[in-house]
């Protein structure tokens, strides 16, 4: 290797770290400023330079740069300073790096196949030079967290999410790769942006789209036996269809829909700690009935049959509302995934009258409707309610359905209150309220580490409460205490090691698992474990 190959290899790449040996040996040590620095003393220039800027997507471009030129001290700078950190590469400033996708575009990072590529997508992933590829994050840009149809500038999802499954689960960076299915995008005014770096074209015809994601997922098949694919802000239509296609035929999930699933079951486990009441004894309202919150409701039937109860019972305790009001057994041309959770009631449209018509306990929000819960809603769950339980998930915070602060001040500090996107700390009346990050991110990066270290054949509903168990488990007393019914994200390593092995665990007992059992699953996880040291000079 020259000194130039290592330098454009960002998995090789030391900068400054390069011992004087290694520069000899690469006969470069006159291209290096004379210092041999430490890792942690490059992380601290890294960290200097990120926190200078004061506009989150400047410092998300500073790490993306760094990540180009330099993975492992991307990856040992976010691993140090995670709870900093994750609001950059990730939900609420991904967003953001979305929608300035083709501005801030700099480096090649992934693969962007599109209807071009059609009858030769293997030969495409058999040229992607990191080898063996272990998972695969894939969306089609066509619902980029609550902000829609974002096409190919949605390809910053996949690279955030894998971000994290490096970051906060440890997997190898080597075996991750991004892939946007760019099939153009059906919002005019990304396509007629003069910077749009994808095809400039509405989406294809659903019967070419179905051809493309089936030549994808079996050529990925082939040339990554036994890969993870992780399907990703996909559509509501594609996604559940594309969920109900691969779930049993390959070893791939759905996030939005069961990654959610796992976390919202989680969050509703921790919040019945506070409440002190089980979860039989919910009815739980959900605000969108997309794939984020019927992921957590057939999640929560499935969880309340796991304790008895009938399909039709469990069913009962759900409630949906919808861009076109609560879900209605009467309501013409409803939507096949919907139609099971949809009950004998009048039509209703406002969420304050459905509020007080269903009398949740628990409020959860993933509609991407920003400020939906107004202070009228929130506050009927505060008189409803003792401990009223709200979740905002929509991301980013834009997005979100009411901020904690609205969320607290309009239940005089009673509400169980969680987020998809950080919240700094509230105070009021003296107390100060944390904001737990209701996230999937605490959920996919464990499900990931466990596919890669076990070789799982399929992810699987029981491997989903494990994980959605064991996040539960992971939120302390001390976390309850300061109104956090998730763990800090400082901790995701911990929480993702614990999930992992919980999955992996499922895994040996499904028969899933194709590495043989090590005598300690946890311990060998936990080893197994990227950390971010420089690999020796080859
Ligand atoms: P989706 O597109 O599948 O569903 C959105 C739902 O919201 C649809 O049922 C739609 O009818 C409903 N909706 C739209 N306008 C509405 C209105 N005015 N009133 C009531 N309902 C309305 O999207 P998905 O995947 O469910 O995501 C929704 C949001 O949840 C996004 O903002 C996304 O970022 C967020 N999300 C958060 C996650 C987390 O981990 N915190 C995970 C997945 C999604």
């Amino acid at each position: 290797m020259t000194f130039t190959d290592v330098m454009h290899d960002p998995l090789a790449n030391k900068g400054t770290a390069f011992s004087l040996d290694e520069r000899e040996r690469l006969g470069c040590s006159a291209f290096l400023p004379p210092r041999v620095e430490a890792i942690e003393e490059q992380v601290a220039r890294v960290l200097a330079s990120v926190r200078a800027k004061s506009a989150p997507i400047e410092k998300y471009c500073d790490l993306s740069a760094l990540q180009s030129e330099n993975e492992t001290l991307f990856f040992r700078t976010l691993i140090d300073n995670l709870e900093e950190l994750l609001p950059i590469v990730y939900t609420p400033t991904v967003g953001q790096a979305c929608l300035d996708w083709s501005r801030i575009y700099q480096r090649p990072r992934g693969l962007y196949i599109t209807p071009r590529e059609r009858g030769r997508i293997r030969e495409v992933l058999r040229r992607w030079p990191r080898k063996p590829v272990g998972v695969i994050v894939v969306t089609d840009g066509g619902r980029i967290l609550g902000l829609g149809d974002l096409g190919a500038n949605g390809m910053g999802i996949p690279i955030g999410k894998l971000a994290l499954y490096v970051g906060c689960a440890g997997v190898d960076p080597a075996r991750c790769l991004p892939v946007m299915l760019d099939v153009g995008t059906d919002t005019a005014s990304v396509r007629d942006d003069p910077l749009y770096l994808g095809l400039r074209q509405p989406r294809i015809a659903q019967s070419d789209y179905d051809a493309l994601v089936e030549e994808f997922v079996t050529a990925a098949q082939e040339v990554f036996p036994g890969v993870l694919v992780q399907f990703e802000d996909f559509g509501n239509a594609n996604a559940f269809r594309l969920l109900a296609r691969y779930r049993d035929r390959v070893c791939s999930f759905n996030d939005d829909i069961q990654g959610t699933g796992a976390m919202g079951l989680a969050g509703i486990s921790a919040s019945l700690r506070l409440t002190g009441a089980s979860l039989a004894d919910q009815r739980i309202l959900f605000f969108g009935a997309g794939e984020a919150n019927l992921g957590i409701g057939s999640i929560v039937v499935a969880a309340l049959r796991r304790a008895g109860l009938y399909d039709g019972d469990a069913r009962s305790r759900c409630w949906f509302v919808d861009s076109k009001g609560l879900v209605v057994s009467a309501r013409p041309g409803l939507a096949e995934h919907k139609r099971p959770f949809a009950h004998e009631h009048a039509p209703l449209t406002d969420l304050a009258a459905i509020v007080e018509a269903v009398r949740p306990t628990i409020l959860i929000g993933a509609s991407g409707q920003t400020g939906a819960f107004t202070e009228a809603v929130l506050a009927s769950m505060a008189r409803l309610n003792e401990l009223p339980v709200i979740f905002a998930l929509s991301n980013p915070t834009s997005k979100a359905e009411c901020t904690a602060e609205q969320a607290y001040l309009a239940t005089g500090g009673r509400a169980v209150f969680a987020a998809g996107s950080p919240f700094a700390p509230v105070t009021i009346d003296g107390r100060t309220h944390l904001t737990g990050q209701a996230n999937n991110s605490f959920i996919f990066p464990g499900i990931g580490l466990a596919a890669l270290s076990c070789r799982l054949r399929r992810i699987t509903d029981e491997m989903y409460f494990a994980a959605a168990e064991t996040l539960a488990a992971q939120v302390t007393t001390e976390d309850l205490r300061s109104g956090r019914v998730f763990p800090s994200a400082a901790r995701m390593r911990t929480v993702a090691a614990a999930v992992a092995t919980a999955v992996a665990e499922v895994g040996y007992a499904q028969g899933l698992a194709q590495q043989p059992r090590p005598a300690e699953l946890a311990a060998w996880i936990g080893a197994g474990m990227y950390r971010a040291d420089y690999p020796p000079l080859e």
